[in-house]
């Protein structure tokens, strides 16, 4: 794509980043703002192949073109939500685990902002009261991943298909939220979940993983193969982020695709 010429950054957020700016290491070395975008990961991607550093940050206040993992849609309102993309060029051992880290880290930065705490469903959603409140979508490039993660703050018009699994901080918390503030320490804390994949701290990412992912162990859950669906009961998650889920033929490692709950 032709890269669009971003326009200044909103004072909020320009203040919001600054007042962070010592924990977000990498992180908005280089930050592009636009009000309107088809999405921040198509602007990021394009940027990375043309060069751009690690820690390129692509921020919008709204997206046209919003993109959620499997090919989905993600909803971006003006002004409702987070919608950000960051340029990682990590090493193989820290490129194994961002997604994982980064769905910790957005549900830190969302606890330190608003002292609401959200729990992780595999792989890395975030979610309050089994509810989405937040996604990641790592893409891959041929030297880099773009890391894009769209948090709800205001509550909008879900379309039917996502409106009863869709929330936003702004209605759990049943107040208005700060949406610069909540940015500001998601990116804060991803870059020093980043640091601990970078320095050899898996099994920290893992073990803040797995407590907030604690809900999801011994659930019965379901999920398609080749067309076909399987079930089983959540058993755990590996070293290696993977979903073991019980089978009645045996123990099956989920790498990728999604779960769904079954009641
Ligand atoms: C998901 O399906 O859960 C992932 C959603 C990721 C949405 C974010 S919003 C910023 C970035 N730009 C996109 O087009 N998608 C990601």
């Amino acid at each position: 794509m032709s890269v669009p010429s971003p326009r200044p950054l909103p004072d909020e957020i320009a203040e919001a980043l600054s007042s962070v700016a010592s924990r977000l290491g990498s992180i908005g070395r280089e930050v592009i703002w636009y009000p309107e975008i088809s999405s921040t990961s198509d602007v990021a991607a394009s940027l990375a192949e043309a060069g751009a550093g690690e820690g390129l940050l692509v921020i919008a206040d709204m997206q046209t073109a919003g993109r959620g993992r499997l090919g989905r849609t993600w909803i971006s309102p003006p002004g409702a939500g987070i919608y950000t993309s960051i340029v990682f060029r990590p090493s193989p051992g820290a490129a194994r685990l961002l997604t994982l880290a980064a769905g910790v880290a957005i549900a830190e930065g969302i606890a330190s902002a608003t002292g609401l705490e959200p729990e992780l469903k595999w792989p890395n959603d975030v979610h309050c009261q089994g509810r989405k409140l937040a996604g990641i979508l790592a893409e891959r490039g041929a030297d880099h991943i773009v890391l894009g993660f769209g948090v709800n703050v205001q509550q909008a018009t879900y379309p039917p298909e996502v409106r009863g699994r869709a929330t936003s901080l702004e209605l759990e918390l049943g107040r208005s939220v700060d949406r610069a503030l909540v940015l500001a320490e998601c990116l804060a804390a991803l870059a020093a979940r980043y640091r601990d994949l970078n320095e050899g701290r898996d099994g920290a990412v893992m073990a803040a993983w797995r407590t907030r992912a604690a809900a999801m162990l011994g659930r019965r859950v379901e999920w398609d193969v080749a067309g076909a669906s399987q079930r089983g009961l959540v058993e755990r998650v590996d070293n290696d982020g993977a979903l073991l889920v019980r089978t009645e033929n045996g123990l099956v490692r989920v790498i990728s695709g999604e779960v769904r709950w079954i009641h």
